[in-house]
């Protein structure tokens, strides 16, 4: 039996899309916290069971019978590590034998992006856990950059801290598709950690370009000083709590750690990721 957490959200429901084609559903159980969030699910006949990261009981209940874990990195970022600690301790006791985690690229104690601390945290939680493991060091999603560049498809201009950096981003789906590999044969990724990146890194005025080009709109980009953009953050609204971190992601990039390129997801796909121009066609060509 095959379990997939965040089965609700982005990464999970896509890995669990994947999954079914090679698998059948009563093979694949989803956590969930909300039955009625996951009714798509639960038509396709994939099982699903209740459990919360922050509550560990549910989660070996949850997890019992099951060989397989995906630990889709939760959302919340109250006492992460804390969530991700529950459900490695809840698969130990439940007794599942692998166990893949989503973690960020590179993740490192040094970095400079503020929930990496978690990942890494939670990567070494997880070694000496004993159980089995496969990590995905997941680069930054394509679909995040909409959320770094704002309103740039009606105002043409995008003003954003990252200098000259280069950052390496990838689609969602191939990622989901990767792990449903990975799932299905576990036994070929015994304790690898895997860099998950697209096949290139470009830089913010270069990704800027490729938008023009897809959208046929001139979109420029324009480096900012970080203070500048910290209190743009704070007049237009962003509660003050997440300011820091959406300011960490900044400097994350700017001190390069967001350019990776690395040949683990194209070979754990079996083919070239999807490239960052033909994800922007898909999403913004028309
Ligand atoms: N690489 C990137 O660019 C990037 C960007 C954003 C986030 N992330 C990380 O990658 C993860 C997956 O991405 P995504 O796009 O699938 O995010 P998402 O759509 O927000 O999904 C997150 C999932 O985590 C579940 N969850 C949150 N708190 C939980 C808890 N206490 N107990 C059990 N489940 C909980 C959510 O359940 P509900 O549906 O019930 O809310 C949801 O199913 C995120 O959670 C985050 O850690 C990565």
């Amino acid at each position: 039996m095959i379990l997939v957490t965040g089965a609700t959200g982005h990464l999970g429901k896509a890995t669990i899309d994947f999954l079914l084609n090679t698998v059948s559903a009563n093979q694949i159980a989803a956590l969930v916290r909300d039955e009625a969030k996951a009714e798509e699910l639960a038509a396709k006949g994939v099982e699903l069971r209740r459990g919360d990261y922050n509550d560990i009981d549910s989660l070996e209940k949850a997890f019992a019978g099951v060989d397989t874990l995906l630990l889709v990195s939760s959302a919340s970022l109250e006492d992460r590590v804390g969530q991700h600690i529950n459900a490695i301790n809840a698969a130990v006791r439940a007794g599942v034998k692998h166990l893949i985690y989503t973690s960020v690229v590179k993740a490192s104690h040094e970095t400079k992006f503020i929930p990496g601390a978690d990942h890494i945290k939670t990567e070494e939680y997880l070694k000496q856990s004993g159980i089995l493991y496969t990590i995905f060091r997941n680069t930054f999603y394509a679909e995040v950059l909409p959320t770094l560049w704002g309103n740039v498809l009606e105002s043409g201009q995008w003003f954003y801290p990252a200098d000259a950096a280069k950052a390496n981003f990838a689609a969602r789906k191939d990622m989901a598709e990767a792990l449903a590999n990975v799932l299905v044969s576990p036994e070929k990724h015994l304790n690898k950690t895997y860099e998950i990146t697209g096949s290139k890194s470009y830089t913010f005025a270069e990704i800027a370009e490729q938008l023009s080009d897809v959208t046929g709109k001139t979109i420029t980009y324009t480096d900012i000083p970080l203070d500048a953009f910290k209190e743009g953050l704070t007049k237009a609204g962003v509660p003050q709590q997440y300011v820091p971190i959406i300011v960490s992601i900044s400097e994350a990039f700017k001190a390069g750690e967001m350019d990776a390129t690395e040949e683990d997801l194209e070979t754990l796909l079996g083919r070239k990721p999807t490239s960052l121009s033909t994800y922007l066609q898909e999403t913004y060509a028309h």
